[in-house]
This record gives C-alpha cells, sequence and structure tokens, in this order.
C-alpha cells in the first residue's frame, strides 16, 4: 500500500496542507518502526533514533499546532478526546525514547505499539479529524491560515515539494 493511500482525494483545507504535508514524514516513521520492531535490535535502535529526530524537528510541534489550532473548534467530544488521548500516549513514548533510547528499542512490543499507534493516530486525522473539520468550519480555518503560513516557514516537512526555501511574508496571508 502507498503512502498516498492514506490521505483521502478530497482537497484538503489551505489551513490544513502544512499539517497533512507533515503527516507523510510521520507514516513513514511509522511504517519504519512496525518493520523495525520485527528485525534486529540494531534495526530497532535506528528506528527509535530516527523516531526522536523526527520527534524533536517536527512531531513534537506538529501536536501542539494541531491542539492550539484545532482542538478550540466546536467538535463532537469523541473526536476532540480522541485527538487528546492519542497524542498524551504518544508524548509518553515520545519521553521514554528521549529518556533513555536503547532501552526502548530493547523492548520489542514497545516498538511495535509506537508504530502502529503513529500510523493510526495519522490516518484517522487524515481520513476522519480533518475532514471533519473542514467541512464543519471552512470560515474558521479560512481565519487560521496565517498560521498555516508560520508552521510552513519554521518547519520544512510542511513545505509543498516545490517550495524550497520557507515562503516570504509577503507570501503569507
Ligand atoms: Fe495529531
Ligand atoms: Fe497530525
Amino acid at each position: 500500500m502507498g503512502l498516498s493511500d492514506a490521505f483521502p482525494s478530497l482537497k484538503r483545507h489551505e489551513a490544513l496542507q502544512p499539517l497533512s504535508r507533515e503527516h507523510m514524514n510521520g507514516l513513514i516513521q511509522a511504517r519504519a518502526l512496525s518493520r523495525a520492531a520485527h528485525a534486529d535490535g540494531s534495526a530497532r535502535r535506528d528506528a527509535i533514533r530516527a523516531f526522536v529526530d523526527a520527534w524533536t524537528s517536527e512531531i513534537h510541534d506538529h501536536f501542539d499546532d494541531e491542539e492550539r489550532m484545532l482542538v478550540p473548534l466546536k467538535q463532537p467530544e469523541v473526536l476532540r478526546q480522541r485527538l487528546l488521548d492519542e497524542h498524551a500516549e504518544l508524548r509518553s513514548c515520545a519521553a521514554r525514547c528521549l529518556d533513555d533510547a536503547r532501552a526502548a528499542a530493547e523492548d520489542v512490543q514497545f516498538v511495535k505499539h509506537l508504530g502502529s499507534l503513529l500510523h493510526d493516530h495519522i490516518r484517522w486525522e487524515e481520513r476522519e479529524y480533518f475532514q471533519f473539520l473542514q467541512s464543519a468550519h471552512p470560515a474558521a480555518l479560512d481565519a487560521l491560515l496565517g498560521e498555516a503560513g508560520a508552521i510552513e516557514r519554521d518547519r520544512p516537512g510542511a513545505r509543498a515539494r516545490h517550495r524550497l526555501t520557507p515562503p516570504s511574508e509577503e507570501d503569507s496571508p
């Protein structure tokens, strides 16, 4: 199955596009962890190390951005709570990796769990959560275009592939 299968064909709202682009890298991390769980200790250490790098440079702030921008929008409590619960669980997994990456990589079940948790979280956001938000709140998302532009400026993985340099101030809405 290709990575693009995770992304519905319906066009993503512009304010959600930087976050959706970062989901591509998140899925790559998730699949690397799941594969490594079936491989040897050195493969698991590599996968955990790569996850820690992605967490520090991108995923940590991505979670904060989602909670700041999206959680305040009116939404069914079941959706809001799922987002917060899964972020909390992934944050605690990341804390364990940051605390002792080597020990985390020794634990095959942990590596497997982290891979599937991250994968399922991203798939749910793309298929359900973002879909709900963009159909329920197009105007509220329009108001978040400035924040989306700031994410693109701050994090390379959030930029469109053709955009190799950060968007200039004039580009921002
Ligand atoms: Fe998330
Ligand atoms: Fe996300």
